[in-house]
C-alpha cells in the first residue's frame, strides 16, 4: 500500500526533544493511575496543534517532541474500496482540498439521525483521495502555511513511523456499515500486519463485536463517551445514563475515554468545580480512564491562568487520582507536565545565578495589576522580584500602577470622566491622569482587571475583576520587606513632565521612600531602579547597592558597541522586549538578534519583557506553550531575568528538573530554534519577511538632564475650561512591548472569536 513516498522529514527542527537517557533511572515517582505507571500522552492526529491533523509532519513532530512512549492516535475512515485513512472528521472538506479536487463530490447522508452534507470518504476510491487531495489546517488560529502540501495518510503509513504505541478510533462504525464497509473486518486484517494497541469507539455494538476476536492483552478496547446528552446508537441511551453503568462497560472494554469535563466539571463562567468520582469509580472496577479535549489554544478554565501545563497537572497530579492518559493536540506540553512538572511541588530555594523571576505589576495575570492581591499572589507564586511602577497623585503621594492613566486599570471612567485630558508628553490618547487626582480621590476607585487581550474576548479571572486595593509606594515596600522576595524593582517614568509641568518630584519620592524603608542599607533584598530615562538613573548612582536598569521599550535589532558603552555609563542591566531578542515573521520566529550577546559582552544583565501565558501572545514556534517560550529565553539566549505577569508559570519551570540544561533526563524542555518551523513550509506560503527593527544608536541612549521641579504653589490662575469629555473610553494604551506581535494578536484574536 505504498502509494506515495513519505517525504523526508527535515530533522533540523528542534534539537530533538527526547534526548537519549544514559543516566541510571531515577527512583520512579508514584502515580495514581490504574497501573501505577506514568499517564500516557496520546497525540490526536499527531501534533495537530501545529500541522494539519493526521499529516506526516504532525505525526513525526509528535514523536520528536514528546515522551518516547507517546501514543499516535488515528481516527479511522474507509474509502469506497475499503482502504483506510486517518482523518478526524467524517467529512473531508474541512481539512482537505477535496472540494476543489472533486467539485461535484458533495453528498448528503444521515449520520446518527442527523442529515449532514459534505464530501465523504465512502464516495471516493483510495486512488482518488491519495493521489489528488492534500491536507489543510481546519482550525483558523493554527498555522496555514503547511496547507496543500501533505497528502492524507493511511493507517499503515502511520504505523510505518514506528510509534511506541498506536491507537485507532472508530467514531462512525454504523455509518460505514450502512455503506457496506466492514470496519471490523478491516481491523482484524490489519492487526495481522501491524500492532494496534488501542481501539476506541463511541458505539457499544461495534466494540462488543470486536471483543474476543482480537488477542486480549495485545489490543485494548476503549469505550468513548461523547457529550452527556448525545445518544449512543446501539443501546439507544444517552452517554450520561451509560456513565451510571460502568460495570456493563467493563464487560466488553478495558477502559473509557471521556471528555475532560466528565472528571473536572467547569461552571458556565469557566471556573472549575470539585472533581467527580469518575476516576476513582472506574479504577475501582479495573477500568482505565483516558480524558480528551486537551489543546493549548482552547483555554479551559480560569483556574489554570492560561497555563496549559496547570490543566494537565490537575488531571494527573492532584492528591487523589490520576487519569491513565490524556488525548491532546499538543503532546509536547502534556509530556512536560508528565516528565518535568508532576510530583514537583517542592519549594526548593533559588539556585545561585539562575535567572530572576520579575513581576510586571505583580501577578497581574491573576489579579488587577499593582493591587495588594496581585502582590500577595506574586509572592505565593514564587516571584523573586516584585515591581512597582511609581505614579504620583496630585497631592504628591507615590503609589504603584502600570501607567499614570487610570483608565482601563481602575473604575475611573465611571466617576472622573470629566477630568480626562490629553497629555501628548505621555500618550497619544485621552486619559484620566493620576497627577490630576488627589490620593483620596484615587483611593475611592476600584481596581479593574482588564486583560491586554480583552479585545479578543480573553478576559482574565473575571470573578476578581474589581478586587484588591491599590498600594502606596511605602505600603508596597513595607509588604516587600516582610515577604520572602529577594528584591524589588521600582520603575520610574515621566519624571521630566511631572517636575516641570506638575511640580511633582518623583525621583525624590522614590529615593525618600526607599531610605525610609531602610532599603539603602539592607543587604538581604536587592533594589532595582528601572527607568527609560538615563537622567533618572544618574540620580540613583549615589546609592551603590541599587542596581540600575535601563528600560528600552522600542524593538531594536542591534546594539553596536558605542551604544552599549553609553548604556554602561548609566545602568548595570537592561530590560528589553521579546521582539528585540527574537525577530519574527508573521507569527513565526525567524532569528535571534545579537542584542543579548552584545549586552552580555559588556557585563550588562538582560531582562526580557513582558511574558504572558495567553496563547495568542506566543509565537507558533513555542507551540502555544508558555514554558517553551521561557525555556528558549533561558536556555537559548541566557537572559538574566524574565519579566512576567504570570510568575507561577516561570516558577514551575525553574522548580522543574527540566530547567537544568546539564541534567541528563529522558525528556526535557529544549529551546526552540528560530526559523526552523518556518523552513518546513514552502517558501511561497511563508508570510512576507518584515523589515528589520532599528539599530540602537549611542545618541538614542542618553536623555537631557532633569528639569528643576516647578513651584506651582503660587500659581492661582484658574485652569482653562476642561475640554469636553469624550463619550467613549479611549482604546487600551499600547503595551508597547511588541507592536508586531500585538498587531498579529489582534488579527488572530478575531479569528479566534470566529472559531469559538
Ligand atoms: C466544517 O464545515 C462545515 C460545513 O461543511 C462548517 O459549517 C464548519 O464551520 C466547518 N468547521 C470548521 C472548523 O471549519
Ligand atoms: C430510543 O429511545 C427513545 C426514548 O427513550 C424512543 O422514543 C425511541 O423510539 C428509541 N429509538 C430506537 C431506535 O429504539
Ligand atoms: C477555581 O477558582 C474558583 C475562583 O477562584 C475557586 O472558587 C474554585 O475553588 C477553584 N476550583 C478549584 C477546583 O480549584
Ligand atoms: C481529595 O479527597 C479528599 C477527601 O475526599 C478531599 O477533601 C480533597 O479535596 C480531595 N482533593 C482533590 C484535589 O480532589
Ligand atoms: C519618611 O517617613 C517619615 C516619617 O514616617 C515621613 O514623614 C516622610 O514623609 C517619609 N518620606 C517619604 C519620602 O516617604
Ligand atoms: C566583565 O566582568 C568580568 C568579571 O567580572 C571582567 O573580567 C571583564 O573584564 C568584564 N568585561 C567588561 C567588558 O567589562
Amino acid at each position: 500500500m505504498k502509494r506515495h513516498l513519505l517525504l523526508l522529514f527535515p530533522l533540523l527542527l528542534l534539537r530533538a526533544a527526547a534526548a537519549a537517557a544514559n543516566s541510571p533511572a531515577a527512583p520512579l515517582p508514584k502515580w495514581q493511575t490504574l497501573s501505577g505507571e506514568a499517564p500516557l500522552v496520546i497525540a490526536r492526529g499527531g501534533y495537530s496543534g501545529l500541522f494539519p491533523e493526521s499529516s506526516q509532519y504532525a505525526y513525526q513532530f509528535a514523536m520528536s517532541t514528546s515522551l518516547k512512549s507517546v501514543v499516535l492516535f488515528c481516527d479511522l475512515q474507509l474509502t469506497k474500496d475499503g482502504a483506510s485513512m486517518c482523518h478526524s472528521d467524517l467529512r473531508l472538506d474541512n481539512s482537505t482540498t477535496i472540494a476543489s479536487a472533486f467539485p461535484k463530490g458533495q453528498k448528503t447522508y444521515t449520520v446518527n439521525g442527523e442529515r449532514i452534507r459534505g464530501w465523504f470518504s465512502v464516495d471516493f476510491t483510495a486512488d482518488e483521495i491519495f493521489n489528488n487531495v492534500a491536507l489543510i489546517q481546519s482550525i483558523f488560529s493554527r498555522p496555514s502555511v503547511f496547507d496543500g502540501n501533505l497528502p492524507p495518510l493511511a493507517v499503515e503509513d502511520v504505523t510505518g513511523l514506528r510509534p511506541s504505541r498506536f491507537w485507532l478510533n472508530v467514531q462512525y462504525n454504523s455509518f460505514f456499515e450502512k455503506h457496506s464497509l466492514d470496519v471490523t473486518g478491516y481491523i482484524l486484517d490489519a492487526s495481522r500486519q501491524i500492532s494496534i494497541d488501542y481501539v476506541s469507539s463511541p458505539e457499544i455494538g461495534f466494540l462488543k463485536g470486536l471483543n474476543g476476536k482480537l488477542r486480549r492483552g495485545k489490543t485494548k478496547l476503549i469505550f468513548r463517551f461523547l457529550d452527556e446528552d448525545a445518544v449512543e446508537p446501539s443501546a439507544n441511551q444517552t452517554y450520561s445514563s451509560l456513565l451510571k453503568d460502568l460495570k456493563m462497560i467493563k464487560s466488553f472494554a478495558s477502559g473509557i475515554l471521556v471528555p475532560k469535563n466528565y472528571i473536572w466539571p467547569v461552571t458556565k463562567d469557566q471556573y472549575l468545580e470539585p472533581p467527580t468520582t469518575l476516576v476513582a469509580d472506574a479504577h475501582g472496577l479495573g477500568l482505565e480512564v483516558y480524558a480528551y479535549n486537551f489543546a493549548n489554544d482552547a483555554p479551559a478554565s480560569y483556574n489554570y491562568s492560561f497555563d496549559p501545563t496547570a490543566e494537565y497537572l490537575q488531571f494527573i497530579d492532584n492528591s487523589n487520582f490520576s487519569v491513565d492518559g490524556v488525548l491532546t493536540d499538543f503532546p509536547s506540553t502534556a509530556s512536560e507536565a508528565v516528565a518535568c512538572l508532576a510530583h514537583n511541588n517542592n519549594d526548593i530555594p533559588r539556585k545561585e545565578g539562575r535567572p530572576l523571576i520579575v513581576t510586571h505589576n505583580g501577578a497581574s495575570g491573576v489579579f488587577a495589576g499593582c493591587t495588594d492581591l496581585a502582590y500577595q499572589q506574586a509572592v505565593k507564586d514564587g516571584a523573586d522580584v516584585i515591581d512597582c511602577s511609581v505614579q504620583m497623585s496630585k497631592d504628591g503621594v507615590a503609589f504603584c500602577l502600570d501607567s499614570p492613566d487610570l483608565m482601563g486599570k481602575t473604575t475611573a471612567i465611571a466617576s472622573f470622566m470629566s477630568r480626562a485630558t490629553m497629555v501628548p508628553e505621555i500618550q497619544q490618547n485621552n486619559g484620566i491622569f493620576s497627577f490630576d487626582l488627589t490620593w483620596s480621590e484615587i483611593q475611592s476607585l476600584k481596581p479593574d482587571l482588564v486583560s491586554p487581550l480583552s479585545q479578543s474576548g480573553m478576559a482574565r479571572n473575571p470573578a476578581a475583576k474589581n478586587q484588591g486595593k491599590f498600594m502606596t509606594l511605602a505600603d508596597f515596600l513595607d509588604f516587600a520587606k516582610n515577604s520572602r522576595v529577594s528584591g524589588v524593582l521600582i520603575n520610574i517614568e515621566n519624571a521630566p513632565y511631572l517636575a516641570s509641568k506638575k511640580g511633582l518630584d518623583i525621583v525624590n519620592a522614590v529615593s525618600g521612600a526607599l531610605t525610609n524603608a531602610s532599603y539603602d542599607t539592607r543587604t538581604n533584598q536587592q533594589v532595582l531602579i528601572q527607568s527609560d530615562d538615563t537622567a533618572v538613573l544618574s540620580t540613583f548612582k549615589k546609592y551603590p547597592t541599587y542596581k540600575r536598569v535601563l528600560n528600552i521599550k522600542e524593538t531594536i535589532s542591534d546594539t553596536p558597541k558605542p551604544a552599549v558603552d553609553e548604556i554602561k555609563q548609566y545602568a548595570e542591566a537592561v530590560n528589553i522586549p521579546r521582539s528585540s531578542i527574537v525577530a519574527s515573521t508573521g507569527f513565526f520566529l525567524s532569528s535571534y538578534t545579537g542584542v543579548v550577546k552584545e549586552l552580555h559582552a559588556a557585563n550588562l544583565s538582560v531582562y526580557v519583557s513582558v511574558l504572558r501565558n495567553e496563547f495568542i501572545m506566543i509565537a507558533f514556534d513555542f507551540f502555544s506553550d508558555p514554558l517553551a517560550e521561557i525555556a528558549t529565553y533561558v536556555g537559548g539566549v541566557g537572559v538574566d531575568g524574565i519579566v512576567t505577569e504570570f510568575p507561577a508559570t516561570a516558577s514551575a519551570y525553574f522548580r522543574s528538573p527540566c530547567s537544568d540544561a546539564n541534567a541528563k533526563l529522558p525528556y526535557t524542555i529544549l529551546p526552540t530554534e528560530p526559523g526552523s518551523l518556518l523552513s518546513l513550509a514552502p517558501p511561497e506560503a511563508a508570510p512576507p519577511a518584515e523589515p528589520p527593527a532599528p539599530i540602537l544608536e549611542a545618541s538614542d541612549v542618553v536623555d537631557p538632564p532633569l528639569p528643576p521641579v516647578a513651584d506651582l504653589s503660587e500659581k492661582s490662575a484658574p485652569p482653562a475650561a476642561t475640554p469636553p469629555a469624550p463619550t467613549e473610553p479611549s482604546g487600551q494604551p499600547g503595551t508597547s512591548a511588541n507592536a508586531v506581535i500585538c498587531l498579529l494578536a489582534v488579527v488572530l484574536s478575531i479569528i479566534y472569536l470566529n472559531y469559538h
